[in-house]
């Protein structure tokens, strides 16, 4: 199934107080420089905010995390975990159609959603409180047909039992998820034929679905502010204590730092290189030479050199450098400045050898 960004999409995004501390939080759980492994939880975070991607959301994740917007995409499109378009206000219905599911009714299943929901996956129900899709298997197959619903599974269904679960949810209820049969879990239809032990103490429903119920988050979005988040590898401190060292901090630092000069810059630095809070103070004699504006001609393209894209050459111009023979002339303790001030693009210019690619660049504009 192609997964393609929605043709209407809102003009802006942005995190709320409470996500967008606890999306920092997330960063710092990651060493400098593997920030991007945070593109996950931040991406479903996102979500569960608006209830779907949209571009400006996936490309804010993508500034955060110093990622170029096609990398954001790539994970975007590929999990249908994400939803790339508006669903149902009160839950998107997730159907499997794979082997087991299919050849236990999973298209029996699919027609109900049709019928109740909307003719075609991925549109809303006319009332806008439900949407559809059919999905690839969901690990539930001794369980089949099965339905994601919200964040939980319901197992084990039928044509029928669908169509209670939907029409149920739009009264505000939310049946227990887990198998709909009877089952408790995924034990013979008949009763447990074995270690009929384990069967004492066990609570109402199977461990996920106890889970499930317990927390009452199924086709509820969580906003962030229900659980402060801890951070032990910060020292236990909670989100709103947490030292303004993460790279979305980092990032407003530079930002908001660009209309003064730093301590100890010659004419024509921009304010903009000077160190991030939290990063270590290079050797003033390290920094290259840089100019306030470009030469005669304009600015050179940096984006021609591998591994700079529209925000690094933004960042690279607001730092002083618009041409290729002045980042050709770096020498190596100069390449190390500029690696380091770099803000959430730290390691860039030495990872992917900008001189050199800059030094073939201008000589074949001479
Ligand atoms: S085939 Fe449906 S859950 Fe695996």
């Amino acid at each position: 199934m192609l997964r393609r960004l929605h043709a209407d999409q809102p003009a802006t995004f942005a995190f709320t107080d409470a996500n967008l501390a606890w999306a920092e939080g997330q960063i710092t759980k990651y060493p400098e420089g593997r920030e991007a492994s945070a593109i996950i939880p931040l991406l479903w975070r996102a979500q569960e905010q608006e209830g779907w991607l949209s571009k400006p959301a996936i490309e804010t994740v993508a500034d955060m995390l110093g990622l170029s917007y096609i990398r954001a995409l790539e994970v975007a499109t590929f999990y249908f975990m994400f939803q790339l378009q508006p669903v149902g206000k009160i839950a998107h219905i997730q159907v499997c159609g794979t082997t087991s599911c299919m050849i236990c009714g999973a298209e029996d299943l699919v027609a109900v959603c049709r019928d109740k929901i909307a003719p075609e996956a991925h549109a809303l129900s006319d009332d806008g409180n439900f949407s559809w899709e059919e999905v690839e298997c969901l690990g539930a197959c001794s369980n089949a047909p099965m339905a994601q619903i919200g964040k939980d599974y319901y197992e084990d269904l039928t044509a029928d039992r669908l169509g209670e679960i939907i029409d149920a949810l739009a009264r505000g209820e939310v049946p227990p998820p887990g198998p709909q049969n009877g089952r408790y879990a995924s034990e013979p239809l008949g009763g447990l034929t074995s270690l009929k032990e384990h069967d004492s103490g066990k609570t109402q429903y199977n461990a996920s679905a106890q889970l499930a119920v317990d927390l009452g988050e199924t086709v509820k979005r969580i906003d962030g502010s229900e659980v402060p988040l801890r951070m032990p590898w910060q020292g236990g401190a909670n989100v709103d204590a947490a030292p303004a060292t993460t790279p979305v901090d980092r990032n407003r630092g530079a930002s908001s730092d660009r209309s003064g000069e730093a301590p100890g810059q010659g004419a024509g630095v921009t304010a903009a290189a000077k160190p991030a809070q939290g990063s270590v103070a290079p050797e003033p004699g390290n920094r290259p030479a840089t100019l306030t504006e470009p030469e005669e001609g304009g600015s050179d393209d940096l984006k021609r050199i591998n591994g700079i894209g529209p925000k690094l050459e933004q960042m690279l111009n607001e730092m002083g450098f618009f041409h290729f023979h002045q980042i050709a002339a770096w020498s190596p303790a100069e390449v190390a400045w500029v690696d380091e001030n770099l803000v959430t693009f730290k390691g860039r210019a030495s990872r992917d050898d900008w001189v050199a690619q800059a030094a073939a660049l201008a000589d074949a504009k001479t």
